[in-house]
């Protein structure tokens, strides 16, 4: 299960995320928000607790630069959050960084370009070993 949220700035993408990812086999749980102006950091908490709670696995944040989510999702102990724009990014910040969560500008990017790193990030595992290390390491920092 996926969890996915946004801000008023993006709800279409949000939408059509879902629509298109659901028809090729994802589950999504949609924390919101469906058009009301709202604030994105309570929709990216929404989103990083059902990761922590291990409702959901992974989560898909979007706002109008996909910047205030990332910031707000790196806070929790525990959220790797990546801000993606292109693929190259999307697929290594899976491999080397094993981010649970992505976000993304929906007045950076087109619904077409969103929902295709959607998938990329979806569908690709993390490659451990000397990256696991490094991500320790964060985790280490995290604990100070
Ligand atoms: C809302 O206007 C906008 O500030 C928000 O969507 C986001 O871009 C913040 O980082």
């Amino acid at each position: 299960m996926i969890a996915i949220g946004c801000d008023h700035a993006g709800v279409e993408m949000k939408n059509t995320i879902i629509a298109e990812l659901t028809a090729k086999g994802y589950e999504f749980k949609d924390m919101g928000c469906n058009g009301e102006p709202c604030d994105y950091p309570v929709i990216a908490a929404a989103v990083c607790e059902e990761i922590l709670s291990g409702s959901c696995e992974k989560g898909i944040l979007i706002c109008g630069t996909g910047i205030g989510m990332s910031i707000a999702a790196n806070k929790f102990k525990g959220i790797r959050a990546a801000l993606c724009s292109d693929s190259f990014s999307t697929k290594f910040t899976r491999l080397h960084n094993n981010t649970n969560v992505m976000c993304m500008g929906a007045r950076t990017l087109g619904c077409g370009l969103g929902t295709e790193l959607a998938e990329i990030f979806l569908s690709t595992e993390f490659e451990g070993g000397r990256h696991q290390r490094r991500l320790d390491l964060i985790t280490e920092i995290e604990n100070r």
